[in-house]
């Protein structure tokens, strides 16, 4: 007789945008039970996929604690751009850095089994206010957390070891509560099989989504100057846009960046980021002059093909790249999943077909 899959351990994710870590975790066994998220173009889309009314809608600073159901796993992707390299720096000084204090607050009154933290590698670099690591804050924060506390392991992982087609660094953090005895080990890499852009650009092209963002005037004249695998430093001067002028100029205070990549068919692609700007993006296709498609681009993410992003009535194509960027791997997030699962669960998740 099938289980059914609300005996499977529950699991409820604050900042699930647009569902890859749910649809991970979900993917290796999890029920789950809550999810929350004010951006609207991510309801959207969760919605679309998940059920509609499956996504609370309102800013977490607003939610009750009782307000959410009890739970044996909590997923937290808080907000990376305070974090971000790309951004301000300002870290927990700024009031989105101080989101992870949502977090605690939440996992305090519900103390799951399990909580994990998905950030980027800039959180290794962050400082608390008072001088420690932020890393080595968050590690404490839950070590002591009512008492009982959780034991907490992380780890800089890079999607490409665990499935994905995609060079992207992200720090996660597992805590396993201390009662059950229990400290998570991270699965072993996986072999970088099949994960070239050529191996993503080679699946069947007829699936929905098959558009892509027009890039402005200016990209395409760069692009035409790049070769597959190439990147600006092939854009002959008088082609560059006025700010990649002055960057050219005094290459050195610039640390040599590395914009307008345009990754290879035999390389594996650089990070896909909100802002599917070619600039600092993985997000050119390696032999004709556009983006990827927003289905390409979900490709590279993992997002299996049934995963609808646009529809006759959603139609804002630069919030799909933004909601795609934004994901964790679907693969990364079942793999991590599925050794959790196997570790602290044994194996109690139910897999729906
Ligand atoms: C990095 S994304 C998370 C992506 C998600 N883990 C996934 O796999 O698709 C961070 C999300 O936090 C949401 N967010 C930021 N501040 C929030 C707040 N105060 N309340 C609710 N959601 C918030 C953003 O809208 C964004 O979608």
């Amino acid at each position: 007789m099938a289980i059914p899959k609300e005996h499977s351990p529950k699991l409820v994710s604050l900042f699930s945008g647009c569902g890859g870590l749910d649809l991970g975790f979900q993917a290796a066994g999890f029920n789950g039970v809550w999810a929350n998220d004010f951006d609207s173009d991510a309801q959207a889309v969760y919605n679309l996929n998940f059920g509609n009314g499956k996504i609370d809608p309102r800013d977490i600073l607003t939610v009750g604690e009782d307000e959410i159901p009890d739970c044996d796993i909590l997923t937290a992707g808080f907000p990376c751009q305070p974090f971000s390299n790309a951004g301000s720096r300002k870290g927990v000084h700024d009031s989105r850095g101080m989101l992870y204090k949502e977090c605690l607050r939440i996992i305090g009154k519900k103390m799951p089994k399990v909580i994990v933290f998905e950030n980027v590698k800039g959180l290794l670099s962050t400082k608390y206010i008072d001088g420690r690591n932020l890393a080595e804050v968050i590690t404490e924060d839950l070590s002591n957390m009512n008492d009982v506390g959780y034991n907490v392991v992380h780890q800089l992982v890079n999607a490409a070891d665990y499935g994905v087609p995609q060079n992207r660094q992200r720090v996660l953090f597992v805590g396993v509560r201390k009662d059950l005895g229990k400290t998570f080990t991270f699965p072993k890499k996986m072999p970088r099989e099949n994960l070239s852009v050529g191996d993503v650009l080679s699946r069947p092209k007829d699936v929905p989504n098959q558009v892509d963002w027009e890039l402005s005037p200016q990209a395409l004249e760069m692009i035409a100057y790049i070769p597959e695998g190439g990147s600006w430093k092939d854009v002959p001067y008088e082609h560059l846009a006025l700010r990649f002028q002055k960057i050219r100029d005094d290459m050195k205070k610039y640390h040599s960046p590395k914009f307008y990549r345009r990754f290879a068919r035999n390389e594996i692609c650089g990070t896909i980021t909100a802002s599917a700007q070619p600039e600092n993006c993985g997000i050119v296709h390696p032999l004709e002059n556009r983006r990827y498609t927003v289905r390409e681009a979900a490709r590279f993410q993992t997002f299996p093909d049934t995963f609808k992003f646009m529809t006759d009535t959603l139609r804002d194509i630069t919030a799909m790249y933004k909601v795609i960027g934004n994901a964790v791997p679907v693969e990364l997030a079942k793999n991590i999943a599925t050794a959790i699962m196997e570790q602290i669960f044994q194996g109690e998740g139910v897999i729906e077909q």
